[in-house]
């Protein structure tokens, strides 16, 4: 095996054009964000968004990739000169993975991506569970369509490289571009952001059994360098599988999990406006048995009840660990390399739960999406944001009013001391004088600058 350099990963993609699928969704921009900051010298990147015209296919890329809180640190590299050098690298591309050649009618478009593509990264999917498919004996739709999928690429792939990525459930990111970024409130977050809200204390599932999670960084770190061990290798026609996750390393329990978001609600109370505060919730507990929750909320109960469907199967049945082989490999090929080891980590043993989920990740529960939307939702009911306007003519916010993410103090820029790093929106937790406030998160952190 050839020996693993520093910048093989810059060499390897330097000047290379690749086409990603499914960047509208959550771990597809992650990808793309970490090869552009990697590798700005990438030749193209051919993003597939679905859409009904390139302009629309524009539109979602701006809204759904660019304009996220991840891409800030590349927002704040080029600057003003962000939006020309997307421009140079991106081609927003309008389709459909399952329409034939992406159901693109511009044949310009599809000789040049033909002729262009090096690498493909396919991440487009459907990830709903809703649908049952036990009838042959699977599951849910999710697990059967994945199967299919992996035997019709692996029979029909041809002299073409071939590598499968296999996470188990992806959890916000652990460090990179920045800890803690997670898109939306999917499915079994749900579950923890009501535990959080306090109106939920069960959820069924096995506490002894090992649950199989991975940060999402962990899971785009670990594509990155397949790509760049594989073509070392020139292992061209082998089909490998890589399991990332950690159960097998790096396992945690349920009633792990129960524990430390006992702690994390304990620490890190919801507002008040939204349940009850956290000294008084109980500790979540996971039951096998566990059908639904009588106090819980009567319009939610549904998504509830489909939920624990969902996640019946995953969470009761003996447990599963993943034995990961061969993404141990390719941790090894890197051994020794240290820019490489801390630039791409996906070793599970180098994070430790507790922390992450307390502290390195408050996200990773959902906590910050659903608090701002929820904030964010009350904030504009008109009552509350006369409330605010009144607060923000003043210029004084009393203890615990939920402050704006829009800037405060007035007129006059010199005051707006918190204007430069505004990311709110915040709660006053102490008022120190004339327009001086202790602040916290929305999810519970102090904010350390007052
Ligand atoms: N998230 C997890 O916990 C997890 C765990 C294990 C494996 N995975 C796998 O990782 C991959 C990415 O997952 P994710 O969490 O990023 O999913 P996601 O957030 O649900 O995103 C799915 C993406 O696929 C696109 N898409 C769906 N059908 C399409 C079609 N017919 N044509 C073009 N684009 C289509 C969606 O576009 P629209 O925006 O237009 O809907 C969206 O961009 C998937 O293969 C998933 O199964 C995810």
């Amino acid at each position: 095996m050839a020996e693993f350099r520093s910048n093989n990963v810059e060499e390897y993609f330097m000047g290379k054009t690749i086409l990603v699928t499914g960047v509208t969704g959550f771990l597809a921009k992650i990808f793309v964000e970490k090869i552009l900051r990697v590798q700005p010298n990438i030749k193209r990147l051919y993003l597939l968004v679905r859409a009904s015209n390139p302009h629309v296919a524009i539109q979602r890329l701006h809204n759904e990739v660019f304009g996220k809180e991840l891409f800030k640190i590349q927002r704040d590299k080029w600057g003003e000169n962000f939006s020309s050098f997307l421009s140079e690298k991106v081609v927003a591309v309008a389709g459909d993975v399952s329409l034939h050649n992406f159901g693109i009618k511009d044949q310009i478009l599809i000789e040049n991506m033909l002729q262009d593509i090096e690498i493909i990264v396919h991440s487009a999917a459907t990830t709903r569970f809703d649908e049952r498919a036990n009838l042959y004996g699977w599951q849910d739709t999710y697990a059967l369509t994945k199967a299919m999928g992996e035997m019709i690429v692996t029979n029909m792939k041809g002299n073409i490289p071939l590598i499968i990525t296999r996470p188990p459930t992806i959890l916000g990111t652990h460090s990179d571009p920045f800890p803690g970024w997670i898109e939306g409130v999917r499915t079994i977050d749900f579950v923890f952001v009501e535990y959080f809200k306090g109106a939920i204390t069960s959820f069924v599932g096995d506490p002894n059994i090992t649950v199989d999670g991975i940060p999402a960084d962990m899971v785009t770190n670990s594509t990155i360098i397949a790509l760049v061990v594989h073509s070392k290798n020139h292992t061209s026609n082998n089909l490998l599988i890589y399991h990332i996750g950690t159960s097998l390393r790096n396992p945690i329990k349920m009633s792990d999990v129960q524990d430390i978001m006992h702690l994390y609600v304990t620490k890190n109370p919801w507002l008040k406006n939204y349940g009850k505060s956290g000294a008084s919730i109980k500790k979540f507990t996971f039951n096998p048995n566990y059908t639904e929750d009588h106090e819980f909320p009567q319009h939610k109960r549904s998504r509830l009840k489909r939920i624990i469907e969902i996640y019946r199967p995953y969470y009761t049945e003996p447990e599963s660990i993943f034995d990961d082989k061969n993404a141990e490999k390719l941790r090894m090929a890197i051994k020794g390399v240290d820019d490489v080891n801390r630039e791409f980590n996906f070793d599970p043993k180098r994070f430790d739960w507790k922390d992450y989920l307390m502290n390195g990740n408050k996200n990773v529960f959902g906590l910050k999406n659903s608090g701002q939307w929820a904030l964010k939702r009350s904030l504009f009911s008109t009552k509350r944001r006369l409330l605010h306007c009144r607060l923000y003519q003043r210029g004084a916010f009393t203890f615990g009013v939920l402050v704006p993410p829009w800037h405060i103090g007035g007129k006059n820029a010199a005051q707006e001391k918190l204007g430069a790093n505004w990311e709110g929106p915040y709660q006053v937790i102490e008022v120190l004088g004339k327009g001086a406030y202790k602040l916290r998160m929305v999810e519970g952190a102090q904010v350390p600058k007052t």
